[in-house]
């Protein structure tokens, strides 16, 4: 029998309570599919911070580096700890130190679900965006002063769009704040290769968003690479979309839409217009995939600390994001049986949280989904 070590950081607020129920999911499916998994807690988040001034540690991280998957709830609680100290210090740095560079989320509205897009069913709604995970305005270069600027300066020196920044106009200043966004060639070539992959697999169509047309330089070899790499996808259909007119079509014409692959930042934003036409973030996963080192798999949500402990919000998309997980690490049956399962009982409509306008608690859907997932058997 297949076994899997999979390491968890549930975190904080309702990380817990949903990761509770995905696992409780994940183990369903291990015994119809035959594998057994062993869960090794890690208590990282918000009262370890507070207990022990860690975020995660590089002793951690290496010991972390063992495994194939992670699975993560959600981290910060802005009433404890500032808000961005957990976030950079455990979520984004497992992504940078795994070089995590592909972040896969579905967007697919499941069947008994409905988008708050008019006129809009489960087949206009099927695709997936590959948001790039380490780079761009995520690349964390930035500070305070430019010499040389002010807000006065800024106003008259409306060219400075065409100035090319040089490191040594740096200072120290308090009065401008930049933040400098970095797309490599090779960063740009594996996600834009992944998501072409992807899209030979699928409907053959892949857009990508950009704002090529105001940030040149960087959107500008963005764009240059999409092109190279399409050269050797001839059997793909492609497309460039500016990410502001991405977000209108997202919602006026989602069938459009088959594979979608993003510099960080952008895919980050359009990613929750994207949760919210398949119902929501209680219905959103996310896969973190490094192919060849550890990945790491999370509902899209936060943590929502004013809901933990209530037991009421929805687990599918942790359950979904466990079902990611299990596909990842070669279960892929059961992955297909668990969102099979997710869609049975949205379709039953008897067990939906607050959000799907029901009035159930959070274990209780996952242990509906549990269920399902036995008794459909192997499927
Ligand atoms: C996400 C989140 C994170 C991000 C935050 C919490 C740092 O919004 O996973 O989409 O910006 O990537
Ligand atoms: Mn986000």
């Amino acid at each position: 029998m297949a076994s899997y070590k999979i390491p968890v950081i549930a975190g904080d607020g309702i990380g817990p309570e949903v990761i509770a129920e995905g696992k409780k999911v994940v183990e369903a499916a291990g015994e119809v599919y035959g594998y057994d998994v062993e869960w090794i807690d890690l208590p990282h988040g918000c009262d370890h911070y507070l207990k022990t001034g860690e975020t995660i540690s590089e002793d951690t991280l290496k010991e972390l580096s063992n495994y194939r998957a992670i699975y993560l709830g959600a981290v910060g609680d802005e009433r404890k700890v500032k808000t961005g100290i957990l976030e950079q210090g455990i979520l984004l740095k497992l992504r940078f130190y795994f070089d995590q560079y592909i972040n896969l989320r579905p967007v697919k509205l499941l069947d008994g679900v409905e988008t708050p897009i008019k006129n809009k069913t489960s087949k206009d709604i099927d695709f997936y965006v590959v948001r790039e995970n380490t780079e761009d305005f995520y690349a964390g270069l930035g500070g305070r002063g430019v010499k040389g600027l002010s807000h006065q300066h800024l106003k008259l020196k409306r060219e400075l769009y065409s100035v090319k920044f040089d490191l040594d106009i740096l200072t120290d200043s308090d009065e401008i704040a930049y933040q400098i966004g970095v797309i490599s060639r090779e960063g740009a070539r594996r996600i834009i290769d992944y998501s072409f992959q992807l899209a030979r697999n699928r409907k053959k169509h892949l857009s990508s968003v950009d704002k090529a047309n105001v940030m040149t330089d960087i959107y500008g070899l963005w764009r240059e690479v999409f092109q190279e790499t399409a050269k050797g996808y001839p059997d793909v259909k492609t497309d460039f979309n500016f990410v502001d007119a991405v977000t209108m079509w997202f919602v006026k014409n989602p069938e459009f839409f088959d594979v979608v692959v993003a510099p960080n930042m952008f895919g980050d934003i359009i990613t929750d217009l994207g949760a919210m036409l398949q119902g929501g973030l209680g219905l959103a996963p996310g896969g973190n995939i490094n192919p060849e080192g550890t990945s790491m798999f999370e509902p899209m949500g936060g943590s929502a600390p004013k809901y933990k402990g209530l037991n009421k919000v929805n687990p599918i998309a942790a359950i979904w994001a466990g079902a990611l997980m299990m596909e990842h690490l070669g279960e892929g049956e059961a992955a297909n049986a668990i969102v099979k399962a997710i869609e049975t009982s949205l379709r039953e409509r008897k067990v939906r949280t607050y959000d799907l306008g029901g009035t159930s608690k959070t274990s209780e859907v996952g242990s509906d989904i549990a269920r399902i997932v036995r008794q459909q058997g192997r499927i």
